[in-house]
């Protein structure tokens, strides 16, 4: 069995210790080892954004950052998004535009407006667009989902 790694980190404001390969991405150790499924593995290979998780204030592909990575650092997944007893505005937003079908990019797309609102909290539709270039949908042919981001910045 190959040797597992301690990392500390922290996961949705909570500190959180796991064991993990040196091999396993973020994406394997949210889903396998935390059971935190929200991220989903769409490519694996970081061309598809539904694995799309905030690192250190940054938007980055869990599939293509690895658990030992991120020692001593912050992750936000969708699990952390909403509060006990309301949904995230973004989350809000996408419900009320039907910005989704199958939903397994929709994760993916949360947490890239997330970051993009963080950033630019009054996106343009042309840099909506632009910056969710990263995340694919199948199903929902977009416009939905670009709607819902531009109602989320307004609400916000
Ligand atoms: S699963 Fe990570 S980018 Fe597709
Ligand atoms: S809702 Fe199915 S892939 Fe986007």
């Amino acid at each position: 069995m190959a040797r597992r790694s301690h990392v500390q980190t922290t996961i949705n404001g909570e500190t959180v210790e796991f064991l993990c390969e040196p091999r396993q991405s973020l994406l394997e150790v949210l889903r396998d080892e935390l059971h935190l499924t929200g991220a989903k593995e769409g490519c694996n290979n970081g061309n598809c954004g539904a694995c799309s998780v905030i690192l250190d204030g940054r938007l980055v592909n869990s599939c293509l950052v690895l658990g030992v990575e991120t020692e001593g650092k912050s992750v936000e997944t969708i699990e952390g998004l909403a509060e006990p007893d309301k949904l995230h505005p973004i989350q809000d937003a996408f419900l009320e535009h039907a910005a989704l079908q199958c939903g397994i990019c929709t994760p993916g797309f949360i947490m890239s407006a997330k970051a993009l609102l963080e950033q630019n909290p009054n996106p343009t539709e042309h840099e909506v667009r632009y910056w969710l270039a990263g995340n694919l949908c199948r199903c929902t042919g977009y416009d939905k989902i670009v709607r819902a981001v531009l109602d989320a910045a307004a609400s916000m």
